[in-house]
């Protein structure tokens, strides 16, 4: 038995959708993306949704469209420390330097009371992740970015559906940007989106994924410095038929995750459990859990869950200071200090639609199991 973090069933919709690659002999951004896009669009209230190769690349378009808004290369994003590494790649792939904030740990989002003190003459945006489908506190980053007139960029790679006091998640901020991969709430095999309700904004990212071409125009007219960040058509077919299913697969993962934080209620002495506020709908992303003290063993129990046969991830840690890919930027160990304590105390594991009631109680079971070692001395 093996309970794995995600599970992607391709089914009868995505079928359809794939046999109109076959019948048009078309794999390449077209019809299906284009569907894709409208599907996306209307179910969330988006006004413009722009399909990505993956939310890497729909990171990256955002991030580059801050050069149409007066930006230069090598000024400053603010970011979490603590996210999956895509988040800060993409800053760096888009010519900008991340400058880190450390995140809160009840919420393991970036800290907003910490944002305004990173702030320099050279930072041109915030890029805020709803880690783990957890909003962030929109209103005092909206309001610091105001003072210090920044665009926010919402990497809510993980919160597909996620609202905040009543508006969905992707447009609270200047833009969004969204995951397909196989992990995540709609799956495209590989896939991104990158939404906004603004019309420059818009334009800008279209350019962007193809070259930096301007929107309707095809060939060699390049305008910006661009990539090719375009989804194809076989990805499309797989999401059109997650966006069906959207309704249908989030309450069943929200109801999992709320079933097994009932479950494990009364291990909240070792652990810190996510938590919804009545303002907000979280998106039912993974179980994230963070040990309340060392002495649990947070790799000891990664193991115990993997000998389980429950697939289980770490909680990403400091990007700056605990994973040697942005050593170069020079930050030390310490600087950071609750993503660094999530780094050494936190994992996360699935809570996809494919997990069962028997399997959610099997999961308690082990996680209970490993926490009697310690009530018994
Ligand atoms: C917060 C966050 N940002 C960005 C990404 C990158 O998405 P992708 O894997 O589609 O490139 C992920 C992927 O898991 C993510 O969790």
């Amino acid at each position: 038995m093996r309970i794995n973090f995600g599970e992607l069933v391709i089914g009868d919709i995505a079928k359809k959708y794939l046999q109109r690659v076959l019948d048009k002999n078309w794999a390449s951004e077209g019809d299906n993306v284009k569907e894709f896009e409208e599907k996306f669009a209307a179910h969330f209230g988006y006004k413009h949704v722009i399909a990505t190769s993956s939310g890497t690349d729909a990171n990256i378009c955002s991030c580059a469209t801050l050069y149409d808004f007066g930006a230069k290369r090598g000024d400053e994003i603010i970011v979490g420390a603590l996210s999956f590494v895509a988040t800060a790649n993409s800053i760096l792939a888009a010519g900008f330097i991340p400058k880190f904030v450390d995140i809160e740990l009840e919420t393991l989002n970036i800290d907003p009371s910490k944002i305004e003190a990173a702030i320099t003459d050279k930072t041109k945006a915030i890029m805020v992740v709803h880690t783990m489908g957890k909003p962030c506190e929109m209103d005092s980053i909206l309001e610091t970015a105001k003072k210090h007139d920044l665009k926010v960029i919402e990497d809510a790679c993980e919160a597909h559906g996620a609202t905040y006091k009543g508006k969905v998640i992707g447009t609270i901020g200047d833009m969004g940007t969204f995951s397909f991969y196989v992990a995540h709430q709609i799956i495209c095999g590989e896939g991104g989106m990158v939404v906004t309700n603004n019309d420059k904004i818009a334009d800008v990212v279209r350019s962007v994924k193809s070259h930096g071409r301007p929107p309707d125009s095809i060939y060699f007219n390049f305008q910006r410095v661009g990539f090719n960040s375009k989804m194809n058509d076989l990805e499309a077919a797989l999401g059109l038929e997650g966006i069906e299913q959207f309704e249908k697969n989030f309450n069943k993962r929200k109801n999992n995750l709320y079933k097994l934080l009932k479950l494990t209620k009364e291990l909240s002495g070792y652990c810190y459990f996510t938590k919804e506020e009545n303002y907000e709908k979280t998106s039912p992303h993974a179980f994230p859990l963070v040990l309340k003290d060392e002495k649990y063993d947070r790799d000891r129990l990664y193991n115990y869950l993997e000998s389980k046969g429950i697939q289980c991830k770490t909680l990403f840690g400091s990007l700056p200071t605990q994973h040697n890919a942005f050593k170069f930027l020079g930050y030390k160990y310490g600087q950071f200090p609750v993503a660094e304590y999530v780094g050494k105390n936190g994992l996360h594991f699935g809570m996809h639609q494919y997990i069962n009631n028997d399997d959610l109680v099997y999961i308690s079971d082990t996680l209970k199991e490993y926490f009697k070692w310690f009530s018994n001395g």
